[in-house]
């Protein structure tokens, strides 16, 4: 923050510096998510516990415990987000000030992004230069392991893009800090992705077990091209979204996650099945069909009974379009 740096060379400080960069396969916009998505920091960046102080969509302030290999240090930051290819902070390390700025820039070939983050550690005497130097040191360290916790996360969405989908936050100018704290809005989007049609699927019934696949016994079924996954749950067909219908994150099931549930990684949001078809017993002439919204785009299923008699059809098909 320039009015910080300002202040501190005021008063007779001087600083140390220290550039890093991480370059990859997604956009600079993916790079400004990043930064300006800091509900992530609980699920995904381990080794940091964050309190959010005071939020807009230009300013954040936060209290956060870093741990660098056993040492905890408390941290008190204060960023800002006026520009949309630039994220600045203010923090103080062991007592000394920091001041931070992340570049959010056009990557070397088209499709990529780098991300250059210059630090400022100042200081005024021997000794508080001797701090700055161990914060220097420490901050080069923790870059990595931030960094190899993060960039999967830009990566996915750089992937999601490779696919044709895009995000709704794209339209804006600005990715703040408020753009991604509603977890219950949906902001990826099938734009002008197209959906294979007639993609289809067989179910079978033996007695009273419903399967995918006869021989496997394989009782959930992705169909990555529609970013839907399809799970049998008893005698119900769970029609869920493989990804994330928020920022696209990849779905999960934990220990304490029902069948009937899946878990974001990046944030807290457990998904419900979009729909869910009851598979009958002794009906084997049925077809019904059902209608969900799906990343922004509705979808039509039917799925209907084929072959079998009234007590033990063997196939029956799901249909999208
Ligand atoms: S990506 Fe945000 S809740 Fe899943
Ligand atoms: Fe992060």
């Amino acid at each position: 923050m320039r009015i910080i740096e300002q202040t501190m060379t005021r008063y007779g400080y001087k600083h140390i510096s220290l550039k890093l960069e991480t370059v990859g396969k997604y956009l600079p916009t993916d790079s400004e998510w990043n930064y300006s998505d800091t509900m992530h920091a609980e699920l995904i960046h381990k080794m940091l516990d964050c309190t959010q102080v005071n939020i807009s969509n230009k300013d954040l302030s936060t209290f956060m415990i870093q741990m660098i290999g056993p040492f905890a240090f408390p941290a008190i930051t204060l960023m800002k987000h006026d520009e949309p290819h630039i994220h600045e902070y203010t923090t103080l390390i062991m007592g000394r000030v920091v001041t931070i700025t992340s570049e959010h820039l056009d990557g070397p070939e088209p499709g990529t992004a780098r991300t250059v983050t210059s630090y400022k550690f100042y200081y005024r005497n021997v000794l508080s230069k001797q701090i700055a130097r161990i914060s220097r040191f420490l901050i080069q360290k923790n870059y990595k392991i931030v960094m190899d916790e993060d960039r999967p996360l830009r990566e996915h969405r750089g992937l999601l893009r490779h696919m044709g989908l895009f995000y709704t936050s794209d339209l804006q100018e600005t990715h703040g800090f408020l753009a991604s704290r509603s977890i219950a809005e949906d902001h990826v989007s099938i734009g002008t992705y197209s959906m294979p049609k007639d993609q289809y699927l067989d179910i079978y019934k033996t007695g009273n077990y419903f399967s995918f696949d006869a021989k496997d016994n394989v009782q959930s079924r992705d169909i990555c091209t529609l970013f839907l996954e399809l799970s049998l749950v008893g005698k119900e067909l769970l029609v869920f979204p493989s990804i994330c219908p928020h920022e696209g994150a990849p779905l999960c099931r934990d220990g304490k996650t029902s069948r009937e549930e899946r878990k974001c990684s990046w944030h807290p949001r457990v998904l419900k099945p979009y729909t869910r078809i009851a598979l009958s017993d002794s009906a084997y002439i049925f077809n019904q069909q059902v209608k969900f919204q799906h990343l922004n785009r509705a979808m039509s299923l039917t799925i209907e009974a084929l072959d079998g008699d009234s007590t033990e059809w063997k196939v029956a098909r799901v249909t999208f379009s």
